[in-house]
């Protein structure tokens, strides 16, 4: 599922090209984050502005955090063995909103890591700097040198990309949004800083986000388990996340749609059937890393919920294929 970016981000991203090029976000010294001398600022709040508050140590640029996840029914990578996790949810990211719900994307190209750029230049139109393929090692080979081959295998298991090898997209996830966020800039690292010690940060990081919202077993306790035959009510599904998580995420379908489906047919319910990914939307207290967070509501900022089909019984919540599965 694929974000398009709204026209006023569009225009944020123009005026913002000679810093997109630059290594860090705000030009800050590497010295003195020292975060734990530092009472935590909540991200969006009035102090969250990098005049006023160590943008190291309080998130001042992307301060609406979405942990996001797939239900993909198969990888197409299964003959090389990438299968999807029984019982769970895939991790998508963990992605840096602006406050007011718009985002921007490739704002380091110094850190680009994404062989497949999507899209292919920083603004996504034709005037925007280009994101230039990664050619090198996969991102994934960047964890050996730190020793974190448990960290490697949880994210082969449970951070699974679809038609594509999951390490590419690691590298899409960490170059599109994980270089948006002041609290995982450079100079944040210090003078010291060791290459692609980010990188380990951030994967930490998402995966810290992706465990408190287990959306598989959230949904399975409140009966609402993938079924090739049953099918389920949106409002149930969001009901039963909202209960959980505290606030109302955003829910993405595929599929057709429900006006196009025989049951539908002739309703005025153009929503989409099958469920592929929910996204929980946080404020966060202090940096990231430190997972303390508020759950926000998905449509807070005034966007919509999902687009998902909101009619009786319209949600396909599908098994995933016979060996797809691990
Ligand atoms: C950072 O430095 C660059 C190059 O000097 C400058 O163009 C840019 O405006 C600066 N950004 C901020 C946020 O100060
Ligand atoms: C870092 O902190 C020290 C001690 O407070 C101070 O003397 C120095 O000016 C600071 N340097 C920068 C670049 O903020
Ligand atoms: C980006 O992709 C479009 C569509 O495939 C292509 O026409 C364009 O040349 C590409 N731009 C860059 C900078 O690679
Ligand atoms: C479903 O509804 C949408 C929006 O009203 C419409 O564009 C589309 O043509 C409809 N599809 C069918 C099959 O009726
Ligand atoms: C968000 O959606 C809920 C449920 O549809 C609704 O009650 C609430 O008013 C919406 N909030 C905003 C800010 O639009
Ligand atoms: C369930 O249905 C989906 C969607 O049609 C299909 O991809 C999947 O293989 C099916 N799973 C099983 C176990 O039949
Ligand atoms: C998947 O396996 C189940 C159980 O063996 C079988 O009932 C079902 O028809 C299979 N589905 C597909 C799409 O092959």
């Amino acid at each position: 599922m694929f974000r398009s970016l709204p026209v006023a981000v569009v225009a944020v991203g123009m005026l913002s090209l000679v810093e997109q090029t630059t290594a860090s976000l705000y030009n800050e010294t590497s010295l003195n984050h020292t975060c734990q001398l530092q009472d935590p600022i909540l991200s969006c709040s009035a102090q969250a502005q990098p005049q006023l508050t160590d943008s190291c140590c309080t998130e001042t640029y992307g301060g609406l955090v979405l942990s996001t996840q797939y239900w993909d029914t198969y990888t197409g990578l299964e003959a090389q063995g990438q299968l999807l996790p029984r019982n769970a949810w895939t991790l998508h990211g963990l992605w840096p909103d602006y406050c007011d719900g718009s985002y921007t994307q490739y704002c380091d190209l110094s850190r680009q890591y994404d062989p497949a750029p999507s899209p292919n230049t920083t603004t996504g139109t034709a005037s925007g700097t280009p994101v230039e393929p990664y050619t090198g090692p996969n991102i994934g080979t960047f964890l050996e040198p730190f020793g974190k081959f448990d960290l490697l295998a949880f994210m082969h298991k449970y951070w699974v990309a679809q038609n594509q090898a999951s390490p590419d997209f690691w590298g899409h996830e960490f170059s599109k949004h994980a270089t948006c966020y002041s609290t995982f800039d450079l100079p944040c690292y210090g003078p010291q800083y060791v290459e692609h010690e980010d990188v380990v940060d951030f994967f930490e990081t998402a995966i810290a986000w992706y465990r408190t919202v287990p959306t598989y077993s959230w949904l399975a306790a409140a009966g609402i388990v993938p079924s090739n035959t049953t099918t389920y009510t949106l409002g149930d599904i969001q009901d039963t996340l909202t209960d959980k998580f505290g606030a109302v995420p955003y829910l993405a379908c595929v599929g057709p749609q429900f006006n196009a489906t025989a049951a539908g047919a002739g309703s005025g319910d153009a929503g989409y059937t099958v469920l592929n990914e929910v996204w929980y939307y946080h404020h966060v207290s202090g940096r990231p890393q430190e997972r303390h967070g508020v759950p926000v509501a998905a449509n807070a900022t005034g966007g919509s919920l999902g687009n998902c089909a909101s009619s009786a019984g319209a949600i396909s919540y599908y098994l995933r294929s016979n060996g797809s599965e691990v």
